[in-house]
């Protein structure tokens, strides 16, 4: 993962399996830095503070505490990546 600066705006990037995913930069819940965590083998992003897991689909808290991580989708195209705000 890594963060990136997109329209005066810092959001976080994480690859798996070949896609690309747009997320906040910082955890919902006490504001974790999401890139300094990790992708697990089920394609959820883990804050590295509390170990939240976060669906890089849709942003859905899959371990249950109840919070909403800010996605954005992305297109690959043949100039570069765009995230859609
Ligand atoms: S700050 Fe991310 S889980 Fe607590």
């Amino acid at each position: 993962m890594c963060i990136v600066e997109v329209a005066d705006k810092k959001i976080t990037l994480g690859k798996f399996q070949d896609q690309i995913f747009a997320f906040a930069q910082k955890c919902p819940h006490a504001s974790g830095i999401m890139a300094d965590g990790f992708i697990d083998a089920a394609g959820m992003v883990v804050c590295p503070l509390h170990r939240y897991r976060f669906s890089l689909q849709n942003g859905r808290n899959t371990s249950g505490e109840g919070y909403y991580l800010k996605t954005y989708p992305t297109q690959m195209r043949e100039d570069g990546l765009y995230v859609a705000f």
